[in-house]
């Protein structure tokens, strides 16, 4: 506890002097120290992809550049948008030619801390699914050889390739390499959430309510109400569990007839049928529309969905029938979270805490001046 304490107060102390005492800008080069978190847990980092202030600022160029699409209108930004968290604002992200993908796009925050991407979780390193989006051709639509040629006979490229990797030579495995170090420095740790858990912010009634329904999991018969968000949606990252696929749950969005493949196409088990991954709640009121296929517009919406709207299926969560706050007579009936109204908006409440508005405006995310 000591060393933490000391650690903030040396953040504090350094991010104050920084503000009295602008320093010239100086050019950063080197190892980035990709930041600690006390309270995110261990960290997921390659060995053979060491983050550099060289590599973040190359991924950060691509990750703005519509030369990665096969006709010139579509970046990596063009689904993630930083005022949006990363997302679109869409229920199904538009590519190349109109074309419309199935599901919608993910916020990209807190990536280091996953050990799978993506709805289905298909992907397990950044790196690996840098890839998907480039050459899907309902996204980019671009073969990464082409990619690398088209940079390659750019002037400015072949320099920025030389200072991130030590070589002007310009390989797809390189440009998926410099996206996954721009994505992993996309922290966001200053909400109100953040705020509070550091001390430094002085939750409202409500917030305080929102905070425990969300991570309690209830117990009618000991009169212990809850929520059962927390049991999915994990810790300060309120994201998935990061052991293997234990992180992708079936939430109950659809009954047997309707349920889609998710996990189920990356095993071929059929236990896997309908489990998406758990994905991070943070920014969540900056990214509607929800859920995989963006079905529900509000937080209103998603709350009455765990609260009345569940759907029975043979791969429904047991975290989810095994939870009410009303007591389960009948075993067979209707998933019912039956919380209060005002339960609901004090969730609501938790979940509007997780807005960032460090992230949303960091300047180090936005696209780089040419
Ligand atoms: C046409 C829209 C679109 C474009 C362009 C796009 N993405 Fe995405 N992104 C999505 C969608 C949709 C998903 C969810 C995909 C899925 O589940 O299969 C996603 C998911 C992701 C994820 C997974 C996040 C998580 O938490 O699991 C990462 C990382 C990502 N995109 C990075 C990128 C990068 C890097 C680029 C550029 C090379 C890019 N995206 C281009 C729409 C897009
Ligand atoms: C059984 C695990 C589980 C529980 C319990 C759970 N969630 Fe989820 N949550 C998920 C999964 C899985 C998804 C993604 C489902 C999909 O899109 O198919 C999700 C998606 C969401 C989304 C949409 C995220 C987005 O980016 O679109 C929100 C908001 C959300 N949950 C909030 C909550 C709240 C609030 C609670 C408690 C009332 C809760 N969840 C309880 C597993 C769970």
């Amino acid at each position: 506890m000591k060393n933490i304490l000391v650690l903030f107060l040396l953040i504090s102390l350094s991010s104050c002097s920084e503000k009295e005492n602008p320093e010239p800008e100086t050019e950063l080069t080197g190892i980035y120290p990709v930041e600690e978190l006390l309270y995110f847990g261990d960290k997921n980092l390659p060995t053979d992809n060491i983050t550099t202030y060289e590599g973040i600022e190359l991924g950060r160029k691509l990750f703005y550049d519509k030369r990665l699409s096969s006709d010139g209108t579509v970046s990596c930004a063009t689904c993630h948008k930083q005022e949006l968290a990363f997302t679109d604002g869409k229920a199904k992200s538009i590519g190349v030619n109109n074309a419309e993908m199935s599901v919608s796009a993910m916020s990209l925050v807190n990536l280091t801390w996953n050990n799978r991407l993506t709805w289905d979780g298909k992907s397990q390193t950044l790196e690996e699914q840098a890839f998907l989006p480039m050459e899907n051709h309902l996204e980019m639509n671009q073969d990464a050889d082409i990619t690398a040629q088209i940079l390659s006979a750019t002037d400015e490229y072949p320099v920025l390739f030389e200072a991130a990797f030590g070589s002007e030579e310009i390989t797809p495995q390189k440009i998926t390499k410099a996206l996954a170090q721009f994505e992993r420095t996309l922290i966001s740790n200053n909400s109100k959430y953040d705020k509070y858990l550091r001390g430094e912010y002085q939750a409202t009634e409500s917030e305080l309510r929102g905070i425990q329904l969300f991570f309690t999991h209830p117990e009618a018969e000991q009169g212990i109400r809850g929520g059962n968000c927390g049991d999915c949606h994990l810790g300060s990252l309120t994201s998935g569990s990061t052991l293997g696929f234990e992180g992708l749950h079936n939430n109950g969005l659809d009954n047997d007839e309707n349920l889609e493949e998710g996990l189920f196409s990356v095993t071929q088990n059929s236990y896997d049928k309908g489990k998406f991954r758990t994905p991070s709640l943070r920014n969540i009121a900056l990214t509607a529309p929800y859920m995989h296929d963006g079905r529900f517009q509000t937080l209103e919406e998603v709350i009455e969905h765990y609260d009345v709207g569940v759907q029975k299926s043979q791969t429904l969560s047991t975290l989810i029938t095994a939870a009410s706050n009303d007591f389960i007579t009948d075993p067979n009936g209707e998933v019912r979270l039956a919380l209060t109204e005002q339960e609901k908006q004090d969730i609501i409440a938790f979940l509007e805490m997780l807005t960032d508005e460090d992230f949303i405006t960091n300047p180090a995310f936005s696209e780089p001046k040419q």
